[in-house]
């Protein structure tokens, strides 16, 4: 399976690297950052860290867009800590990213690979949408997009309606939504059921150690976060769950909706809506995962991790 990695780590983005690095059944073509949890520079910055620290600088980092098409900036350091890494120290890259930008990148690699490529969103999508205004054929090119992205009953995360992806660039998630491409959404609803605790940190003794430190210090700001912000224990664990669904679909039962979304709302501008009772009569656009298999999700997660 031919995926790129489009992402703003970001801590829950750094565990769904470390979860890519333990599924040999993907081939990753290429990462492309986005702004998002922090600034595209940091994102890509912790993007370089990542790839040193899992051996994965064969696959090249093309870093992406500095801000959402239409909104300003948004950042997320209480979230994700000043670095994006939380607690974790990571040593300074010595890797390059690649001339190229993330667009660009994406259709190059779509282009090369009509049909073949899934893109795993994991941040805001404003590189895949600025790929398909320039290139519309991608449309039809695309195999398919899965997208950590929204949340449909679960509150939001960035406003009392809207999940942070979405919250930061919903003009490019309405491109997506409209652009007729296959598209899985995985949203708050299953992912804050995935709360990684201290009890999983233990589960992973055995895991490689600078690995496991990794993922320590790295949620341990998460969990302080979720704590603080959220009154949750533990920490959603959102990015990897998108992750884990490429290679273990039945981790999750999805529903097929027509799922729109709010760009002009007072008090619920980028809220995603799902037409559950089809009331609109219109065309399902989205595969929407709406229960998870929690158990078997954390243990694939600790498995894996375990093989590196
Ligand atoms: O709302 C959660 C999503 O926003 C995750 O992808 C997290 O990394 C942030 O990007
Ligand atoms: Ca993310």
């Amino acid at each position: 399976m031919k995926v790129i990695l489009d992402t703003d780590p970001g801590i829950d983005d750094a565990l769904a690297f470390i979860l890519l690095k333990a599924m040999p059944e993907v081939s990753l073509q290429a990462i492309t950052t986005t702004h998002g949890n922090t600034t595209v520079e940091k994102c890509t910055t912790n993007a370089l860290k990542l790839v040193e620290l899992l051996g994965m600088t064969d696959i090249p980092v093309a870093m992406g867009a500095t801000e959402p098409l239409v909104k300003t900036l948004s950042v997320a350091e209480e979230t994700h800590g000043d670095t994006g890494l939380g607690h974790a120290v990571l040593p300074h890259p010595t890797t390059k990213i690649v001339e190229v930008n993330a667009a660009n990148l994406i259709i190059d690699i779509v282009n090369a690979n009509p049909g073949e490529i899934t893109i795993l969103c994991i941040g805001p999508v404003t590189n895949l949408a600025l790929a398909l205004l320039k290139d519309p054929t991608l449309r039809k090119k695309i195999k398919n997009v899965v997208s950590m992205a929204g949340t449909i009953h679960y509150p939001g995360n960035a406003t009392p309606s809207s999940e942070y992806n979405v919250f930061c660039d919903p003009e490019s998630f309405d491109i997506l939504l409209r652009s007729g491409i296959d598209l899985t959404i995985v949203p708050l609803d299953v992912t804050y059921q995935c709360l990684f605790t201290k009890a999983h940190i233990e589960r992973l003794a055995g895991a490689r150690e600078d690995i496991r430190n990794f993922i320590d210090r790295s949620t341990a700001f998460y969990m302080e976060f979720h704590a603080e912000y959220q009154g949750i224990e533990g920490c959603a664990i959102n990015d990897p769950l998108a992750a884990a669904i490429l290679v273990k679909p039945d981790l999750v039962k999805m529903r097929d909706y027509y799922v729109d979304i709010e760009l002009r709302g007072e008090f619920t501008a980028a809220k995603i809506s799902a037409d559950h009772f089809n009331a609109s009569g219109k065309t399902a656009n989205a595969k929407v995962a709406m229960e998870v298999d929690v158990d078997a999700f954390m243990d694939f997660f600790i498995e894996r991790v375990k093989t590196i």
